[in-house]
């Protein structure tokens, strides 16, 4: 899904709920005054910002240009500077970085080994790559029912290609190995809570870039009441409470490489 425009619909929302995953990646990344911190598909600037909050010298790399408004209208007078970029193109020196973060950001590259070799290029010598990915489960199974509805109408694969697991450590290591990073991780869980399942089907689909993308598609398909109704009823089957309210335990991997 690296074609579409971040900026799109309001994923502030999105991000609001992705908040505690990027403190624990913040967390992990023991990050020391003064380091040079790059932020990867920095968003709205949810990990850029609370690394600026440790004394960092922050970079955040953002191909969206409205989420990098939001990024520097928040960022006020912090050392924090937002620039246009992808993962696998940063606008940044040989060996210029100490911490890379990224928190569910990455894992959009169209071309995983491409960003490995940029993060690569940017990081110190002594430099660290911290990121954080879904596992299958929860999301997996709720982008599915979009993803795959959006892949019979047109056709085509997932736009990128078929990427790899972000999520399998196995995965992880030989794309950052051939560069001399060691890779360990941890399994995190994030609790998202909304008062319906058509709340948040509202709130964290239909508006979303994801889905201002592609749910005109499967309308003029004829299908997106169909999608709507399945995918009102997997929340309805597997995290809805017997006051209606939806609890999702989505849980996700914290990777870190070292070199
Ligand atoms: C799920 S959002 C995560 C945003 C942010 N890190 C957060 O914690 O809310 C994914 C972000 O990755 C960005 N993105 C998409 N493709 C990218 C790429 N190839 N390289 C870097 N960032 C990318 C998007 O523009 C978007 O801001």
């Amino acid at each position: 899904m690296s074609d579409i425009d971040w900026g799109q619909g309001t994923y502030e929302t999105t991000a609001a709920d992705l908040r505690p995953a990027a403190r624990e990646l913040v967390k992990a990344a023991r990050i020391q005054p003064g380091e040079h911190v790059l932020d990867v598909g920095a968003g709205t600037g949810n990990v850029a910002l609370l690394a600026t909050e440790l004394g960092a010298r922050v970079t955040a790399v953002e191909p969206a240009a409205r989420l990098r408004e939001v990024i520097a209208e928040t960022a006020g007078a912090r050392d924090l500077t937002v620039v246009d970029g992808t993962a696998a193109d940063i606008p940044l020196p040989d060996g210029s970085v100490d911490v890379v973060l990224s928190n569910f950001g990455i894992i959009f590259a169209p071309d995983p080994a491409a960003a490995a070799a940029e993060l690569a290029r940017v990081g110190k010598p002594a430099s660290r790559i911290l990121l954080t990915s879904w596992l299958p489960g929860v999301m997996g199974k709720l982008v599915e029912i979009i993803a795959g509805t959006v892949r019979e109408v047109t056709g085509r694969g997932n736009p990128g290609g078929p990427g790899i697991d972000w999520h399998d450590l196995n995965a992880l290591s030989a794309l950052f190995s051939p560069h001399g990073f060691e890779v360990t991780a941890t399994t995190l869980e994030l609790a998202i809570t909304t008062a319906s399942a058509e709340d948040y089907w509202e709130t964290r689909f239909a508006n979303h870039p994801l889905g201002v993308t592609t749910f005109p598609l499967l309308q003029r398909a004829g299908r997106l009441d169909e999608v709507h109704q399945r995918f009102l009823q997997t929340l309805a089957d597997n995290w809805t409470t017997p006051s209606g309210q939806v609890q999702l335990p989505a849980q996700y991997l914290l990777a870190t490489a070292v070199r």
